[in-house]
């Protein structure tokens, strides 16, 4: 029997996954590293988000093993995997409109061992901006700040592993390079991210290590000097409606 030569924080081994008929993830081997940033990269469609979903365990896999921390948890629940120390803001910022800021944080307390209290702290020493609009709708917020929010969300739990899917989506390259900034902070203070992302300069800025993915495959995984070229690419392949040098992000 041959022992795994890699472990991380994260790991899919030989995952197939989709929807229905319909096949979207192709054996694949990923490896989200203890420390750091892993940038997940590819062009729109390419099973990103279907990815995360299976890590998050929100769509199970056809195949494969998902191993979290060492520990086998294919199968698991979402709510099950999110007690377990995964915590993800899935695509789309996950913030409820019609609630103030304050009661979007106290939705996010259900983890035994929190209190509303010490989530508010917590989220407002990280986020300075959403104490000042603490009793703002989170529909009012800007798009930098929802997503401020969603990512407090996930921090408060105090994560092992944190997942972000395109957290920049819809937002100025200024905002967004303040979020880069503050994951790039969140890693550095010790939590694992991996980072999905379509548009991919200001990504493999901060990244550590990158995966370049297309059609539901991993094409090429390693620093971000190693896999620059291969990205546009990637992209280039992928249409030139894709084209991340037409993105105001890249
Ligand atoms: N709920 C679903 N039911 C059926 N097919 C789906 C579903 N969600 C995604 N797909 C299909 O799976 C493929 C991969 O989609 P996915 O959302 O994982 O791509 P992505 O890389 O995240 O793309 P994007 O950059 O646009 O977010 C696409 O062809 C998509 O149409
Ligand atoms: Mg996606």
């Amino acid at each position: 029997m041959t022992a795994p030569t890699l472990t991380g924080a994260l790991e899919l081994h030989h995952v197939c996954a989709g929807y229905g008929k319909v096949a979207v993830l192709h054996d694949i081997d990923l490896v989200v590293p203890d420390h750091g940033i892993l940038a997940l990269l590819g062009p729109n469609g390419a099973g990103k988000s279907t990815l995360l979903r299976v890590a998050t365990g929100r769509t199970q896999p056809t195949s494969g093993r998902v191993v979290l921390r060492g520990k086998d948890v294919t199968g698991r629940s979402p709510e099950r995997l999110a007690r377990t120390g995964l915590c993800s803001v899935p695509e789309g910022r996950a913030v409820f409109p019609n609630l103030s800021v304050t009661d979007n944080l106290r939705m996010w307390t259900y983890r035994p061992g929190l209190n509303r209290k010490d989530v508010e702290e917590q989220a407002f020493a990280r986020f300075p901006r959403l104490k000042e609009r603490r009793r703002q709708l989170a529909g009012r917020l800007s798009g930098g700040e929802q997503q401020m929010l969603a990512m407090s969300r996930a921090l408060t739990a105090n994560p092992d592993l944190l997942l972000l899917d395109e957290i920049s989506m819809g937002l100025a390259p200024v905002v967004a390079a303040e979020l880069f900034g503050l994951v790039r902070q969140i890693a550095d203070d010790g939590t694992p991210v991996l980072l999905v992302e379509q548009f991919a300069r200001t990504a493999l800025e901060i990244a550590d290590s990158v995966s370049v993915m297309s059609q539901g495959r991993i094409r090429v995984t390693g620093s971000p000097d190693e896999v620059r070229d291969r990205v546009l690419e990637t992209y280039l392949h992928a249409g030139a409606s894709q084209n991340p040098a037409s993105s105001p992000s890249m």
